[in-house]
């Protein structure tokens, strides 16, 4: 691991207790208050009706998993590097009672045997964590089974440049859409260093690790916004603020 990675690690790990604060909160959504976005489940249809095993990259606290069993889904391995948050995603997947387990592992480098999957699931911030695009492509591909799925839904690669102002959408100063990188400045990550991958990079990492691209849209509504209310200009309908993006094997 170099040394940005390990020190994103320890931010998220940071993070991660505020999560297990709020446990009890999050049981209840994993219990069946949060479920995967409608157009997730269209995209999605047609490979969760197969009972697909799932690897989850990046899994956070777990809450989308018990949503993608219940969607279909046979079992969901959940891989994060944070061990506070495998640790509590495990233990609110035994709560609720869904076949779902975690691993604290770096991506990519997924500690699964080459095959296993019907469908790679990530995003929701995701990426932008990144350090090798082509890396988490190609970990992606191996994991899946031949004719078996990748499924993005994550923040569009524009988003860094959005302010948060609320009568006008901005474009901060301090942003480029071609920046390699910069330092994230509010929560969750806040500290942590993002490595930008523009959408074009994106999808050539995938078509590179030899994935068959079959879906790739852009949406005004951002996957996330903060628990306060804040509500930016740009995320009122006329920026791209999520994409999603589906390939197979
Ligand atoms: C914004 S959270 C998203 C979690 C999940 N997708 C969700 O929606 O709840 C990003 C997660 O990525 C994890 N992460 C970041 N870089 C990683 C890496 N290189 N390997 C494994 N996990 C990583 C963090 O620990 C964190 O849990």
């Amino acid at each position: 691991m170099d040394e940005a990675v390990r020190g994103n690690r320890a931010v998220w790990e940071r993070a991660s207790e505020k999560h297990v604060r709020e446990y009890d909160e999050l049981l209840e959504e994993a219990r069946g208050g949060r479920e995967l976005f409608p157009r997730e489940l269209e995209l999605l249809g047609p490979v969760l009706s197969g009972g697909p095993t799932v690897v989850h990259f990046q899994s956070g606290h777990g809450v989308d998993d018990p949503a993608l069993v219940r969607a279909g889904a046979r079992a969901v391995v959940g891989i994060d590097y944070s061990v506070v948050a495998a640790g509590a995603a495990q233990r609110r997947a035994a709560e609720v009672g869904v076949p779902c387990h975690y691993l604290a592992a770096e991506v990519p480098g997924v500690p699964v045997r080459d095959g296993c999957a019907d469908l790679v699931y990530t995003g929701k911030g995701a990426v932008i964590w990144m350090r090798d695009l082509d890396a988490w492509a190609r970990d992606a591909a191996r994991v899946l089974r031949p004719g078996g799925s990748l499924f993005v839904y994550d923040a569009h690669p524009a988003v860094p440049l959005w302010s948060w102002d609320e009568d006008e959408p901005r474009i901060r100063s301090d942003r480029s859409y071609f920046a390699e990188s910069h330092v994230n400045d509010t929560f969750p990550g806040n500290g942590a260093r993002e490595w930008q991958w523009t959408l074009g990079q994106i999808v050539t990492a995938i078509t590179r690790a030899g994935l068959r691209l079959d879906v790739l849209e852009e949406y005004a509504e951002p996957f996330w916004r903060p628990g306060d209310g804040h509500t930016a200009a740009a995320w009122s309908g006329r920026l791209p603020n999520a994409y999603a993006l589906l390939a197979h094997k």
